[in-house]
Order: structure tokens, then sequence, then C-alpha cells
């Protein structure tokens, strides 16, 4: 079975361009062209939602110049790929935090949107000024102002209904480029059953065929979320 929701930690790109004698920086841009790669290899094999890490809560602590060239980056994605996106039926979404992004990063986020708006393909979700705490916290704070307003009891708090508070859903396979064996806080919720992959392979190198070796491990394992027979 093809996985319904793959996530990927997009990790790698700095080593990547450091190992080549290259600014930190040529690695993101090489990294965005494996983005557009990778997207349509997973629409191409039926992967219903793809969520990817752009930009962390904590990757604000980044150099000016860095965090500049990484929001241009993702500016003229959303600007030159709207086209091709619609040509793939591709929905598009960001999650993070909106409201700390310049005007000119929210108004392109906001026009691509609007123009994929119709489309019923793959979902495409960039994380960007993204944390699994930060997600969190604001699901709690909905619900808790959701009580105050008299419209939900703290007892109707389940699974269920905290999944309606968060920002995406369940994921089945995580994979995380670069080497590092951790999930750096991202969807950690949806994550919990998620099969993990780890590779040493830096994301500016991963491409289509790393993607289908991924899927082909993630199909070779057996998910039993605590039971005893595999789902
Ligand atoms: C981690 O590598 C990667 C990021 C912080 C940014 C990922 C962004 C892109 C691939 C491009 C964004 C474009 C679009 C269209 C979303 P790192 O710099 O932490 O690598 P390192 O661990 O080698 O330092």
């Amino acid at each position: 079975m093809i996985p319904k929701h793959i996530a990927i930690v997009m990790d790698g790109n700095g080593r990547w361009a450091q190992r080549r004698g290259h600014p930190r920086v040529f690695g993101h841009v090489r990294g965005t062209a494996r983005v557009k790669m990778i997207v349509r290899e997973a629409q191409m094999l039926g992967v219903e939602a793809l969520t990817l890490y752009a930009f962390s809560t904590e990757n604000w602590r980044r150099p000016e110049h860095e965090r500049r060239v990484l929001w241009s980056l993702l500016k003229k994605f959303l600007q030159r790929e709207i086209g091709e996106l619609a040509r793939q039926n591709i929905r598009l979404r960001i999650i993070g935090e909106r409201d700390r992004l310049d005007d000119d990063i929210r108004e392109v986020i906001q026009r691509a949107e609007q123009s994929l708006a119709g489309m019923t393909g793959m979902e495409l979700t960039f994380a960007v000024s993204y944390g699994a705490r930060l997600e969190l916290m604001h699901a709690a704070r909905s619900f808790a102002e959701a009580c105050i307003a008299g419209q939900v009891t703290p007892s109707s708090m389940s699974v269920a209904v905290m999944e309606q508070y968060l920002w995406a859903r369940e994921v089945d396979l995580l994979i995380r480029t670069g080497g590092e064996k951790r999930l750096s806080n991202f969807l950690l919720w949806q994550s919990a059953y998620a099969e993990c992959i780890f590779t040493e392979c830096c994301w500016p190198d991963f491409g289509p065929r790393d993607l289908r070796q991924a899927i082909d491990e993630f199909q070779g394992r057996e998910r039993r979320f605590g039971g005893l027979d595999a789902c």
C-alpha cells in the first residue's frame, strides 16, 4: 500500500553545499529543485498528502542572509510553479506562524492557495515557521476558548476532537534526509505511529528513486499500532 501521508524533513542542504566548497545557501537552491521532483513523483505514485518541512520555528535563529534566501526561494517556487502544480491537480496548504512572515510572502502564499483551491489531487503542505509544540499550543488555546464560549465542554475532548484542532493529519511515513535521527519538532502528534526512515542522503541528492525506495521499505514493515496483528 502506498503511504497516504508522507512527511519529509529536508535536511542536509548546508552540509551538502559546504562539502562541495559552496556557501550553505547554494544547498537550499539545489534543495528547491528537489522539492519539484519529489512533489511530481509523490503525485504520480498516488500519495494523498505530502508535507515538507521548509522552515521551523527554531530556524528564525539562522543568520538573516540565510533566512532571506529561504524566503526568496519559497516565494519564487510559489510564483513559478503554480501553473505546473495546477496541471498536476495539486492542492496547496501552508501551515505555521503566518503572521510572522513578511507581507509580500504572505501575499504570494495567499495567491497561490487561492489559485489551487479548486484542485482535487494530492495535498501539498509546506510547514513554514512551523513547530509541533506551537501547533499543540494553538490547539489547546482554541479548545480552551471554545470551552469559555460555551461551545464545548472539557470532557468532550478526545483524540478525534484534538485532531480537529491540529493543522495536519496522521503521518504514515516520515523521512528525514541528512543523517540526523530526530524529529526536530515536526508533526509530533501526527507521527505517533509513523514509520520513520532516516537516510544519510542529503536533501539536494534525494531523488525520485530514493522516494520509491523509502516507500518500498515502508511496504515491507509491519504496522501493528500497539496491537499484535499487522493492520
Ligand atoms: C535543512 O537543511 C533545510 C532547511 C532549513 C530548509 C529547507 C528548504 C528548502 C529545501 C528550500 C525551500 C523551498 C521550498 C520551495 C519549500 P540545513 O540547512 O539545516 O542543512 P545542514 O543540517 O546541513 O546545515
